[in-house]
């Protein structure tokens, strides 16, 4: 925890600002901050006097690195039970989308979900929540979607705050209501899309919600589905983002960008028209190699595509109990790099600063004066091994605002 106001001098910062070489590296540097803001972050041979820091709030980093504190921009992180029966059969050759259709699956979450009290699944969700932020996750976005009546999915958005304000880091929410079709609206998949516009109408008039998205695939909604949950969204001025393309080329992505959606998720099967799409909404692309690994996929997000035109990529764990039981943003920017060939440096700027355009935040995800002190300090001696070693935690020290 900081101060009121504070220093580090003889720092490394990977400020992560793209007006300079990689990482917007800044050697013998030093941060300053006041009231949860930075006010400097740049070579010490520039740094204004700071007349209004007391000498005991300055701190020698030693030459160490400094970042910014890590986003976990695609999470369903509030559960109930786990599914590590149906990680055994997944091993023994049965598909996901058969698990799924037999009503196991994202199912068997949501029967264990509703029957967990509010009390019960905040305290099964606050270990996972600490795994995060132990890494240097000080910023990260929740989805409901795994109750599927309008009290469960209450619950859910509900834990989700309570877990913000009990930690202290800033949690996003996000009504993930179109999630898979609960087993009370078998063969009536329309109707319930009606039923959740009207939950996510009177969920947001709690606030409990800050985002809208859908799961839109052959095994869930489809495009029409889900451009009806987008437009009760935009009626009510909530952003969307949506879980995209990644069973089968479903034009998820276009419909994404349409709504001019803060992200689109996934994306293996997303095609180039979809991407230019993309790059006019400014609609980010999620990357969860997570899901990729545990499902054993094959069929890549088309990077180069991105790169090519020029989309934001973010990197996520998509933690949840099924297909990304991941509960570590290191190991996702590995797997971002081994399975996608990002490089290092696109990992981490994947999971700062176009993680935060990911969940529509603009005052965080790099060093920079004006943007919040969250902040890691790091024992590696270049930012490259964030991405390199599998295990082990490498954070020093971590400072939120
Ligand atoms: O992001 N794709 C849909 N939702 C989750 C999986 C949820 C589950 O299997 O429980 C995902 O992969
Ligand atoms: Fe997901």
């Amino acid at each position: 925890m900081i101060s009121n106001s504070g220093m580090i001098i003889n720092a490394r910062l990977a400020t992560m600002r793209n007006d300079m070489g990689a990482y917007g590296a800044i050697e013998r540097a030093a941060i300053a901050w006041k009231d949860g803001i930075i006010t400097y972050a740049g070579p010490m041979s520039d740094m204004p006097v700071q007349a209004d820091i007391p000498a005991h709030h300055v701190e020698d980093a030693h030459n160490r690195w400094i970042s910014p504190a890590l986003i976990d921009c695609h999470t369903h992180l509030v559960f109930a039970g786990d599914r590590a029966v149906e990680f055994e059969r997944r091993l023994q050759g049965v598909s996901y989308e058969k698990i799924a259709r037999e009503g196991g699956g994202i199912i068997s979450t949501v029967k264990q979900t509703r029957d967990a009290s509010e009390a019960e699944l905040f305290a099964q969700s606050l270990p996972r929540l600490q795994n995060l932020i132990h890494e240097g996750v000080a910023t990260l976005e929740i989805k409901s979607g795994y109750g599927l009546t309008f009290e469960s999915e209450r619950k859910m958005l509900r834990v989700a705050r309570h877990l913000g304000e009990h930690s202290g880091i800033t949690i996003k929410t996000t009504f993930l209501g179109a999630h898979a079709l609960p087993p009370e609206f078998a063969g009536r998949s329309d109707d319930y899309i009606v039923t959740v516009c009207d939950w996510m109408q009177r969920l947001h008039e709690e606030q409990l919600i800050d985002a809208v998205d859908a799961f839109c695939e052959n095994i869930a909604f489809t495009v029409e589905q889900t451009r009806r949950v987008f437009e009760c969204a935009k009626n009510l001025g909530l952003p969307v983002k949506l879980h995209a393309d990644q069973l089968s080329d479903m034009k998820a992505a276009a419909l994404a960008a349409e709504f001019s959606g803060l992200s689109a998720d996934h994306l293996e099967y997303t095609d180039e028209a979809a991407v230019i799409a993309m790059k006019k909404a400014n609609t980010v692309a999620v990357l969860l190699p997570g899901s990729f690994h545990c499902l054993r996929e094959t069929k890549l997000p088309p990077v180069e595509l991105f790169r090519k035109h020029g989309v934001a990529m973010a990197v996520s764990t998509d933690l949840n109990p099924g297909t990304s039981p991941l509960q570590s943003m290191h190991l996702a920017m590995s797997l971002a790099c081994t399975h996608f060939k990002l490089t290092p440096e696109e990992a981490l700027l994947g999971a700062t600063v176009h993680a935060a355009s990911a969940l529509g935040l603009e005052d965080r995800g790099r060093l920079l004066a004006g943007q919040r002190a969250d902040f890691v300090q790091w024992s590696f001696k270049h930012p490259a091994e964030l991405s390199y070693w599998l295990g082990g935690n490498p954070v020093h020290s971590i400072h939120h605002a």
